[in-house]
């Protein structure tokens, strides 16, 4: 096994490699259109397809941050973020119980205006997470570097 890298090194906004980062990216973009076209009461959107690519997508990307690699060389290096880094792992959780809540009502509806709100407000919580876990994290990196506030 390689030695660890310093967490700065370590450090990536997304905590995926490039190519997971930017299948979820395509697949954001893909669900922002979903949002449009129900919102304007298409027909011709397919909320069931590009939701279960979401979850694909959105599960792959919290597996590889909750990995050894990422969220638990923080973890060794920083041990007082051990709390922090479990209520993200959390929210993980908590993200895709949603989003499958969101799979079952498009099951149920098709393609409905009504789901246009929730989809809204499932990405939204996915970047207010995404935003908390680069405030965490960051935090931690600057402090190391020494380039911190305090
Ligand atoms: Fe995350």
């Amino acid at each position: 096994m390689e030695p660890l890298a310093t967490i700065a090194t370590l450090f990536r906004p997304s905590g995926a490699g490039p190519s997971v980062r930017g299948r979820l990216d395509a697949t954001l973009v893909k669900v922002a259109d979903l949002y449009t076209g129900l919102a304007a009461g298409r027909a011709d959107v397919d909320p069931r397809g590009v939701l279960a690519a979401l979850r694909v997508d959105l599960e792959l990307h919290f597996a590889l941050e909750e990995g050894d690699a990422y969220f638990g060389a923080f973890v060794r290096e920083r041990p007082e973020l051990a709390h922090g880094v479990a209520e993200l792992r959390e929210e993980h959780t908590a993200l895709l119980e949603k989003l499958d809540g969101l799979r079952a009502m498009a099951s149920a509806l098709g393609a409905s205006p009504e789901l246009a709100e929730p989809t809204a407000r499932l990405v939204e919580a996915f970047r207010e997470h995404e935003h908390k876990e680069a405030d965490l994290l960051q935090e931690a990196v600057l402090r190391d570097e020494g380039t911190g506030a305090d």
